[in-house]
């Protein structure tokens, strides 16, 4: 095979992006009050701020959205969606939400109750806060490499074994609804989780009688990964190896803007009659009749095409390669990030890169807005401003949208990012002007220290 792994897509339409300037840009993050997320889109030359819901879909995917059943119930369209989803996941109960949140929002709302706990690798910050918003306690459980930026182990995003049967031993089984695996582990790098440690997982929660959910964003990049690094696998395709993952559990979260390779749209699924009951019910008061959930039939159809998109292995490997490609060129001139790159982002180690800037000067959200002035690209903190005295690193994520950018993007980014890292002496720390109570990193304003 050719060493050359190009995008395996040729592009069909196209949208202009716009150039600023410099002074352009100091007045545009000023105004934003160093924000990212106040930014207009339309100001930002290449935007990673997310991988989410920001992604191309494909003509095949056009082509589905032109066949939407958009009856208010019992529409075809379900039918499509429901059977691809099940085709890969195997759970008996399909339930479709707007996003993923909405799935988290319904099933910790079903399962959770005040004083309960839910372990995770990594609660992802809307996860974390769904579950806290239901008065039960978020806990963190990732195995000590995948807190450690530098190391090089290949599942950073396993779950600490001895430490969730020391959790169940302490606080006892009564109190854990579930547990929970986030595929990949976005909040800690983007890192994957290995088929053994989902297994061992898997029996330790049977063994006490606990469900376990994925939260399954990036089921199909960290399917590959473990194609790429477990013994066993590497003869198994992407859809064989999401499935035997699947079936270690019992439900999953997901949402569809991530590998289901759509722009809107999620759904919940379990194995559990009882609760898919409840979670119906409740998805009929918030989200919509359960055929439907919040999305429009052409939504449907479009996950139910992108999900088995999202496992194809030429698509995975064009995908992983050009992750790897951005983080390797950044790591080759010294610039500190988490290591191994991850499946669909870069993150900068804002802490080592901005060694000068204590966390509570929020080094993440000072570099994010550094990238931004000097070309335009427009990243996310992960952080202390997003994790408040949770956050066990700051990092500045560079999130690449599905099909969208090209090599000499990624190249672009590249240049910029070198550009900053010459000048980091120079960047100042920052500090909060206003917060919301939760979720405060989408609507912070802040300034220079
Ligand atoms: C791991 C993880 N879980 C949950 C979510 C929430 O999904 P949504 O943004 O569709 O609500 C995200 C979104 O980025 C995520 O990365």
């Amino acid at each position: 095979m050719p060493r050359t792994i190009i995008e395996p897509f040729r592009i069909k339409s196209v949208e202009p992006i716009r150039w600023t300037t410099r002074a352009e840009r100091e007045a545009l993050l000023k105004h934003a009050d160093y924000n990212l997320f106040l930014l207009p889109a339309s100001d930002v030359l290449i935007d990673l701020l997310t991988d989410s819901g920001t992604g191309a879909m494909s003509t095949h995917q056009w082509a589905a959205v032109m066949e939407g059943d958009e009856s208010y119930a019992g529409s075809k369209s379900f039918d499509r969606f429901r059977d691809s989803v099940r085709g890969i996941c195997g759970y008996r109960h399909v339930i479709p939400t707007h996003q993923g949140r909405a799935a988290e929002r319904i099933l910790f709302g079903v399962a959770c109750k005040k004083g309960d706990i839910v372990p995770n690798n990594t609660h992802f910050d809307t996860t974390r806060a769904n579950v806290e918003f239901v008065g039960a306690e978020a806990v963190d459980l990732l195995i000590p490499e995948g807190k450690d930026p530098a190391s090089k182990h290949p599942f950073k995003g396993n779950m600490d074994i001895a430490a969730l049967e020391g959790l169940i031993a302490r606080v006892g089984r009564e109190r854990i609804p579930l547990v929970m695996l986030t595929v990949t582990n976005n909040s800690g790098g983007g890192q994957p989780v290995s088929i053994e440690n989902i297994r061992q997982v898997s029996a330790i929660c049977h063994h006490h009688g606990i469900p376990l959910y994925f939260d399954a964003c990036r089921f199909a990049e960290n399917a590959y990964f473990i194609k790429l690094r477990e013994i066993g696998y590497e003869s198994k395709t992407p859809k064989e190896i999401a499935r035997t993952m699947f079936g270690y559990g019992d439900g999953c979260t997901m949402s569809a803007k991530k590998d289901g390779m759509a722009n809107i749209g999620g759904f919940l699924c379990t194995n559990n009659d009882f609760l898919a009951q409840q979670e119906k019910d409740l998805l009929i008061l918030t989200e919509g009749y359960p055929t439907y959930g919040g999305l429009a039939g052409r939504d449907l159809e479009a996950i139910a095409v992108g999900v088995e998109e999202a496992l194809e292995e030429d698509y995975l490997r064009y995908r992983i390669a050009s992750i790897a490609y951005l983080g390797n060129h950044l790591s080759e001139q010294g610039v500190p990030l988490v290591q191994p790159p991850g499946g669909h982002a870069i993150y900068l180690d804002a802490r080592a890169f901005l060694a000068h800037i204590p966390p509570a000067q929020f080094p993440g959200v000072a570099l994010a807005a550094e990238i931004y002035l000097e070309g335009g690209i427009r990243s996310v903190e992960i952080g202390t401003l997003m994790f408040g005295a949770a956050a066990q690193m700051d990092l500045v994520r560079l999130a690449i949208p599905r099909r969208v950018y090209t090599q000499s993007h990624i190249d672009y980014v590249v240049e910029i990012i070198l550009e900053v890292w010459k000048k980091r002496d120079s960047i100042r720390g920052l500090k909060l002007t206003y917060e919301a109570p939760f979720l405060r990193h989408f609507s912070a304003r802040l300034e220079p220290v």
